[in-house]
């Protein structure tokens, strides 16, 4: 019997581009986005970082380019899109994924860590996806989904700034879906709770599980996500199945802020 909406889920002759693809949250969703029949460009802070895990990727029969993107530098944003022009000649899919998290109470926050937070997390974020809407555009299924973090519904003591820089992305998602909505770009915001990844995990062992069973005691599911259960729905999201979805902050948490 043949599923008439399994094809709403695919990504065939689409490309796609996912920032910080080089692991974590990242690479899971450019494998996922990638398996769902897209090209994906993946991005990291070099070009032989990002041609890593692109080479990984296309190991496993798929197809994947890396392009090296460092969040922090001026003038990176439009570099890079002038590169998935010149190269690809199209987009239909950006997920701005990269970040960085640099926990500190407030009162200890110094400013050129401030400055880093909302460069990476919020500035660059959205000047790529300025730089690349004419592209966008140009596509039937242009759609852009911007990573953000339960911390910007609910601030956390200790990574106060953090939570600030995606609450500032929740904010400009939903401002860019009213804006570009009617220009034929879905624009929405996937809110991952806590997630297996080098970004919250210490590396001391010990610490670590120490630390997953405090972070899986703080939601109703009583685990941490594994990074494919992100992917997932950001594969929903950036899919024709999500076609009437924009402006929506998906939150995949297990429950945290329920
Ligand atoms: N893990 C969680 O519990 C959690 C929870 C909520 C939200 N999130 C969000 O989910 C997303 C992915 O997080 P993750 O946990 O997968 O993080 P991660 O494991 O630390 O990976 C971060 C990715 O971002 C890239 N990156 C870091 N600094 C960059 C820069 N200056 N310019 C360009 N790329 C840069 C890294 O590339 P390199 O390898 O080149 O450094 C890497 O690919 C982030 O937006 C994060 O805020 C994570």
């Amino acid at each position: 019997m043949n599923d008439p909406s399994a094809s709403c889920f695919r990504l065939d002759d689409r490309v796609a581009l996912v920032t910080g693809a080089t692991r974590g949250i990242g690479a899971a969703i450019a494998r996922e986005l990638a398996f769902a029949g897209a090209r994906v460009v993946l991005t990291g802070r070099d070009d032989a970082r990002a041609a890593n895990a692109a080479a990984a990727l296309s190991a496993e029969g798929v197809h994947a380019i890396g392009m090296g993107y460092d969040a922090r530098l001026p003038g990176e944003a439009e570099r890079l899109a002038d590169r998935v022009q010149t190269e690809l000649g199209r987009l239909d899919v950006l997920v701005n994924n990269a970040a960085v998290l640099r926990p500190h109470v407030i009162a200890k926050l110094k400013e050129e860590e401030f400055d880093e937070l909302f460069q990476v997390n919020v500035k660059s974020a959205l000047f790529l996806t300025k730089a690349l809407r004419p592209l966008l555009e140009a596509s039937a299924h242009g759609v852009v989904l911007n990573i953000t973090a339960a911390g910007a519904q609910a601030p956390m003591a200790g990574i106060g700034a953090y939570c600030a820089s995606k609450a500032a992305l929740v904010n400009l998602t939903r401002t860019l879906a009213k804006e570009w909505t009617p220009l034929g770009i879905r624009v929405n915001a996937l809110t991952p709770g806590s997630t297996a990844t080098d970004m919250i995990l210490p590396v001391d062992p010990e610490k670590r599980a120490r630390f997953v069973a405090e972070m899986a005691s703080q939601n109703p599911m009583n685990r941490i996500a594994e990074p494919v259960e992100i992917a997932r729905a950001a594969r929903f999201l950036v899919s024709d199945a999500a076609s009437y979805v924009t402006g929506h902050v998906l939150v995949v948490d297990g429950g945290l802020l329920a």
